[in-house]
């Protein structure tokens, strides 16, 4: 029997519709949520991601900023805009896409937005937390992978699950999620030795590596839970990082590309910066 479509659309609206509420119950208290995101440089597809959270934020009633920057800018001016959001009172979340061009420090641009702005939990203070099981802000994409294996009712207690890749995006963030739910969670990446040995010992794989089809029905388990992070352009599609058509055949469940993980990557963002919005209003309420 093929493997069940895990359908990260559907999720991924039904999560939105959620939220709607919680927007609505909060502008009755008087607070907008509000969410700039800063794009440096003409990367296509940054460009089309940063497009889809301003029109998602338009779709939920959020207020958005999109701060569309030259390649050229220097770290001080990036700095120098997001002393300003810190501050600005009208935003409560602050996101710089990824990847930034070369010149430019990540981690130390990282760093200088306000924990409590860094609605994509790449903060120190975020990931440290993280660690320690009292997540802030989940990280988006991890966030929307838990979502979706708990909306599905996977289980995922006592699961052998296996991450294949070990961004900081993606990889080492899921890998702490699904330990702090109870699985037994193991890592590969370019230098694991007899990678298909490991991954076939997964009930729930998980792939964000960045290579088209890379994963190979040989290297499933059958009846393991495939999740795939991937979005490659193969042949002028989209391909994710697991070869669909053949693993579709082992998996007993499988996301699809697109239309599986990315989706609720942008619902975790309008989460994560709705969940900013009420802590503020709280914190400001309790002084
Ligand atoms: N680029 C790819 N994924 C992400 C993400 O989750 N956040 C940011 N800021 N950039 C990204």
């Amino acid at each position: 029997m093929p493997a069940k479509i895990l359908d990260g659309k559907a999720i991924a609206q039904s999560i939105i519709e959620e939220l709607k509420q919680e927007v609505i119950n909060l502008k009755k208290q008087g607070v907008v949520p509000g969410l700039a995101v800063i794009l440096v440089g003409e990367n296509p597809a940054s460009k089309v991601y940063v497009k889809n959270k301003a029109k998602a934020c338009e779709n939920l009633g959020i207020y958005s900023e999109t701060l569309l920057l030259p390649e050229s800018t220097s770290q001080n001016e990036l700095l120098k805009l997001i002393d300003k959001l810190n501050q600005d009172n009208k935003i409560h979340g602050i996101l710089v896409q990824l990847p930034l061009p070369n010149h430019l420090n990540t981690q130390n641009i990282m760093e200088h937005i306000l924990p409590e702005k860094d609605v994509d939990g790449f903060h120190p203070v975020n990931l440290g937390k993280l660690v320690m099981g009292e997540a802030l802000f989940p990280p988006c994409t991890p966030q929307g992978i838990m979502e979706i294996l708990k909306r599905t009712s996977i289980k995922i207690q006592g699961a052998e699950a296996v991450i294949v890749g070990r961004s900081n995006i993606v990889g080492k963030p899921v890998a702490l999620m699904l330990l702090q739910e109870n699985a037994t969670v193991c890592m590969c990446h370019s230098k694991t030795k007899n990678l298909e040995e490991v991954t076939r010992r997964a009930d729930i794989l998980v792939v964000a590596i960045g290579r088209a089809e890379m994963i190979k029905a040989s290297m499933v388990k059958k009846g393991a839970i495939v999740i795939d992070v991937g979005i490659n352009r193969l042949n002028d599609k989209l391909a994710g990082d697991v070869d669909f058509k053949e693993v579709s055949k082992v998996a007993s469940e499988i996301t699809p590309v697109p239309g599986g993980v990315g989706p609720l990557t942008i619902a975790m963002l309008m989460k994560n910066t709705l969940k900013s919005a009420k802590l503020r209003n709280s914190t400001v309420l309790k002084i």
